[in-house]
């Protein structure tokens, strides 16, 4: 039994299948990595929710060579692959197995920057605004949470047009998708995806401000916040 967004029943298969399934998926986190108003040079505190195998991980830590990292995910498998991948960067990454928003985050005021990839749509819409709530405490003033996930269109033509679109990407690296399903043991039965609007005006209701969409891709968007810095 697969744990929500394992996506693969291997997960040492998982960094070249999630790019056959995931449109423009290193796009997605160049996108989020280019939301934060840091220097690369600058001293961060980074929690990652959902960081499976890493990849966001490595080029967090490759792009802002002074940042640290608290990397966090349920699935031990995942988690295992991320170890490998982020052993050359030392202490500056923490990994933790642990579940959001139950478990993380679970500290206040701690972190700059707060980012997600492809994790936060296995949430109940009740579960998202508990989190981002959680998120806004987790945050010092001035700091930002970028979120890069799979959105809902309330409109069903466009959902099939998403559909449609995701089939093409993997027949283009050369799969049929249903063949691609099967022999990749791939699904994600617990998606439950919100449209990009809700998450926006939550995200507002749970304090953040400099509320903004920077990319979409069809289903797939960038979005986030920032805690307001304290009164003066
Ligand atoms: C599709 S993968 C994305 C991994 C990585 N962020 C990326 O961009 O490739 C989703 C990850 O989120 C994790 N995940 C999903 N829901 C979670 C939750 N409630 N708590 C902790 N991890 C969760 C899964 O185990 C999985 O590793």
């Amino acid at each position: 039994m697969k744990k929500p967004g394992e996506v693969f029943e291997d997960s040492r298969v998982y960094d070249p299948g999630i790019e056959a399934i995931v449109p423009r998926y290193d796009e997605l986190h160049d996108a989020i990595l280019n939301v934060p108003p840091q220097e690369r040079t600058d001293e961060i505190r980074v929690l990652e929710l959902g960081a499976g195998t890493g990849e966001l991980t490595a080029k967090l830590l490759t792009r802002f060579s002074e940042s640290s990292v608290l990397a966090v995910d349920h699935s031990e498998k995942m988690l295992a692959e991320a170890e490998r991948k982020l052993e050359t960067f030392g202490d500056r990454v923490d990994i933790e197995q642990g579940a959001f928003p139950d478990d993380h985050p679970a500290s206040s005021g701690e972190f700059d920057l707060v980012i997600s990839s492809l994790a936060v749509h296995h949430l109940s819409a009740e579960e998202k605004r508990t989190l981002f709530d959680a998120v806004f405490d987790a945050l010092v003033p001035g700091g930002w949470f970028v979120n890069g996930d799979v959105i809902h269109f309330d409109a069903p033509h466009l959902e099939t047009l998403s559909d449609a679109m995701i089939k093409n990407w993997v027949r283009a690296k050369g799969w049929e998708e249903e063949e691609f399903m099967e022999r990749w043991q791939a699904s994600d039965e617990y998606d439950d995806p919100d449209t990009l609007t809700d998450q926006l005006v939550w995200l507002r209701e749970s304090g953040f401000d400099s509320i903004t969409s920077i990319w979409q891709y069809y289903n797939f968007a960038v979005f986030g916040g920032q805690r307001p810095e304290d009164p003066r």
